[in-house]
């Protein structure tokens, strides 16, 4: 355990939520407590708010093809805080969920006006799979919201997952008078329009002190004694081991834009949330602890910028410690490899970094050699387990537009999936290409990408699928008939694995039930 102080000082994690509920205010939020950046506003949403390509492309650039943006680290009271960004666009959700496997924690950002929504529950979904721990900062307590309590029942209900309110609100809206921290026993006053302070917060260990009623006047104040005493009462003492099992999120209540509880929120995280954790491999388990260093690509980003046709893949360090120009073993293509240029993303800048530990997020550049889910090892022969691939939500047949071009075409889409950007699905009885996407916006984003960096032109068509399930059998001869039965639905992914694609949920129920003795998986992990 030579690197136990390093990984200690550690959190890695990432705001989700759905669109427009807060995440990019509380991220800026969180880097200005941090120190990583100096005004409001300099964190560029990844918002997309047209639907179009263009302005998808657009604010790539802008951005710096996100690289900059896509871990920020920055340093709060001693604790070393990894910031992994998540796109905003439900078009790129795949994105997210991948990013959800190289993170030991979650803040889930919900609207405290609408509740919750789709993409939260998507985004849930994969924690659940994952038991990944949970803190929910339910924002906008300064517009009229849903009540407290109907909010925790909507979000226990809806998201499956048990809650714990450290914090309690004294209204919503304009009669919005603050938050009372059940655990700190302290109250955050608001004052509308007004920076928040450190005076602003008051220590009231015990509810029935009469200076409550002086603060917020005695209806509230009673108001919030009964809410308090109803919350012990069901809820009791806050379970730490429960939070980092995944089964208890703790809540907690403020306004990102007004930097409300946004202290509180990042004061607790940093007290509750788990240090680096280890990851399962298709060997043993590897231990953040462990000498030897392991890590594996959780995302690959292209430059979007012509002259520079490079690559960045991010690798999460899961053990040990990282060095540059050190050679390490990349697994699938059974090679050493070394990096003369790592990078991390401190505070503003990306750096070139000597080393780096687990929990660290480091950018390699990489001229094709990485793919989704590849591992790095100092010496072991295993790949992370639990990097899945998700069920495509839209499906298009390729058509290439310039014979010429057929083998750009072909090194253009199998290097934009190794990247991850969409599904690539081959048709059994032929070379009939599939493209499999969760939403439109990726099509065109492709087809883009593929004009500009690989010369070749595709236009796609529309099938009538919903969704692919990956399938499996024992006896492989009752795989086998299936698939020549169904010719027109079955396809293989790029890994080789038998795909069926379903026209609705009518054809998929009566294919499971018609089927006993193949399997139908709903997500595909890369590696077993
Ligand atoms: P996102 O990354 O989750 O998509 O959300 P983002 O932070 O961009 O916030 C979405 C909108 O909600 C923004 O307004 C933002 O200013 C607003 N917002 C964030 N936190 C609060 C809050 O605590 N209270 C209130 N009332 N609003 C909040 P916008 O008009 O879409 O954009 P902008 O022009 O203000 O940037």
């Amino acid at each position: 355990m030579k690197f136990e102080n390093e990984i200690k000082k550690r959190k890695t994690f990432a705001i989700i939520s759905h669109p427009d509920a807060g995440k990019t205010t509380l991220t800026e939020k969180f880097l200005l407590f941090g120190g990583a950046i100096q005004t409001a506003g300099a964190v560029k949403s990844n918002k997309i708010k047209k639907h179009a390509t263009s302005d998808f492309m657009e604010i790539e650039r802008q951005r710096g093809i996100s690289v900059a943006t896509s871990v920020m680290s920055f340093e709060y009271k001693g604790t070393l805080i990894n910031l992994l960004d998540t796109p905003g666009h439900k078009d790129f959700a795949e994105d997210t969920y991948r990013t959800l496997t190289a993170v030991d924690s979650v803040v889930l950002v919900v609207d405290g006006v609408k509740g919750v929504e789709e993409q939260t529950r998507r985004l849930m979904e994969v924690c659940r799979m994952r038991d990944t721990p949970v803190i929910v900062f339910i924002n906008k307590m300064d517009r009229d919201g849903k009540n407290p309590f109907d909010l925790i029942d909507e979000i226990e209900n809806e998201l499956k997952i048990s809650l714990h309110p450290l914090s309690w609100p004294i209204n919503s809206g304009k009669d919005f008078k603050g938050v009372y921290n059940l655990y700190d026993k302290s109250l955050l006053l608001f004052y509308p329009n007004q920076k928040c302070t450190d005076s602003d917060s008051v220590e009231i260990d015990d509810l029935s002190d009469p200076a409550l009623d002086r603060l917020v006047g005695g209806k509230d104040a009673a108001q919030l004694r009964e809410d308090a005493s109803l919350i012990d009462g069901v809820y009791g003492h806050f379970e730490n081991p429960a939070y980092l099992r995944g089964q208890k999120a703790p809540v907690f209540f403020g306004s990102a834009i007004n930097n409300f509880g946004v202290k509180e929120l990042l004061d607790t995280f940093i007290r509750i949330s788990p240090n680096p954790q280890g990851r399962d491999t298709t060997e043993s388990r590897v231990e953040a602890l462990d000498d030897k260093f392991s890590g594996f690509i959780f995302k690959i980003h292209a430059n979007l910028d012509p002259k520079h046709r490079d690559r960045i893949a991010f690798l999460r360090v899961c053990s040990g410690r990282f060095e540059r120009n050190k050679f390490y073993h990349h697994v699938r293509l059974d090679k050493d490899v070394r990096f003369s240029n790592p990078y991390s993303f401190l505070a503003r800048d990306k750096d070139v970094i000597d080393e780096a530990y687990a929990g660290d997020v480091v950018g390699l550049f990489d001229t094709g050699n990485f793919k989704i889910g590849d591992t790095l090892t100092e010496g072991g022969d295993f790949y992370f387990t639990g990097i899945p691939s998700f069920s495509p939500e839209i499906f298009k047949d390729v058509v290439n537009k310039d014979p010429m071009k057929t083998k750009q075409l072909e090194k253009g889409l199998n290097q934009l999936t190794d990247e991850g950007v969409a599904q690539l699905f081959t048709q059994h009885n032929g070379n009939r290409k599939i493209i499999g996407c969760v939403g439109d916006l990726q099509f065109e984003v492709i087809q883009y990408r593929l004009l500009k960096e690989y010369g070749a032109s595709v236009q796609f068509n529309s099938l009538p699928f919903y969704k692919a399930c990956w399938l499996t059998a024992e006896n492989k001869a009752k795989l086998d008939e299936f698939t020549r039965f169904k010719t027109g639905n079955t396809v293989v992914d790029k890994d080789g694995h038998v795909v069926y694609l379903a026209q609705s949920e009518w054809f998929l129920n009566t294919e499971i039930a018609n089927n006993p003795d193949i399997k139908f998986h709903f997500s595909s992990e890369i590696h077993k």
